[in-house]
């Protein structure tokens, strides 16, 4: 009890973040935890589509003219950022793939969603720095844990004047992000609210700001059904990737 009261205040000194809090309630009222008993089943469903990262951009169309893996040094400094913070955050997204679509596609515009201590944002970032192009990243820190000053960490610091960090929640935060690339963006990496009802939330908003050819990656499609409903929605076939356990999603705008 005391907990939830304590997380209660801590939205309470948040009015950008009251959106989310009522959505969670909206959603723990409504029973949605049908669509997370789905689990499983979701899980089946990725991994009978999985493929490696190459046949994964093939198959939604994507050429890669060289394939350039992320500098190991930069990890290293990365890891070593992480741990001198002393915090624990969100675990990574698949950073090969990242950093492969974005030189791929040489997007210049790139919105992710959900950065903990950064590190698809240092593999959007890197490749980004060939393209000359920019990353706006939204992440709501975890209720509690007083981990804000760290969001992002393992990004060198002389990185930072191609990346925007909105610590809001998804609810605001991406038409926010939205807005800061005027409506138009190259490539999303969703990596935040994993619920359907987030995932229902935030997609379709991503999706709508992707340019014809754009790329949509989603981290953790295992979660729930969100991902293939959402391609069935649009009439795509998704490309999977299994990825240390977990599974990715990729869609390309027609
Ligand atoms: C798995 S971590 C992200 C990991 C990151 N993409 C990486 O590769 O290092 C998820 C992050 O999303 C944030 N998050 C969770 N729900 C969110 C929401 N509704 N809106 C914005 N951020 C959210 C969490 O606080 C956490 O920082």
């Amino acid at each position: 009890m005391i907990e939830k009261l304590k997380t209660v205040a801590w939205f309470a000194r948040r009015p950008r973040f009251w959106p989310h809090m009522a959505a969670l309630t909206a959603q723990r009222l409504g029973g949605a935890t049908r669509h997370e008993a789905l689990k499983d089943a979701a899980a089946a469903w990725a991994a009978e589509r999985a493929v490696d990262i190459g046949r994964a951009l093939a198959a939604i169309g994507v050429a890669e003219r060289e394939q350039q893996l992320l500098d190991p040094a930069l990890i290293d400094a990365g890891e070593r950022r992480a741990l001198r913070s002393g915090v624990r955050m969100g675990g990574p997204g698949d950073l090969d793939l990242i950093h492969r679509s974005v030189r791929a596609t040489e997007a210049r515009r790139v919105i992710e969603t959900g950065v903990a201590y950064g590190w698809s944002s240092l593999a959007a970032l890197a490749a980004l720095r060939d393209t000359d192009g920019r990353l706006v990243s939204v992440d709501m820190p975890y209720p509690k844990m007083g981990n804000e000053a760290f969001v992002g960490i393992v990004v060198p610091p002389e990185w930072r004047d191609r990346w925007t960090l909105i610590r809001e929640p998804d609810r605001h935060g991406i038409r926010r992000a939205v807005a800061a690339f005027d409506g138009a963006v190259d490539l999303v990496h969703y990596d935040s609210d994993k619920t359907y009802a987030g995932r229902m939330y935030g997609y379709p908003l991503l999706w709508r700001a992707l340019v014809p050819g754009g790329v949509f990656i989603s981290d953790d499609i295992q979660d729930n059904f969100g991902f293939r409903d959402f391609a069935a929605r649009l009439g795509l076939t998704p490309a999977v990737v299994e990825s240390g356990g977990k599974y990715v999603g990729l869609l390309r705008k027609p």
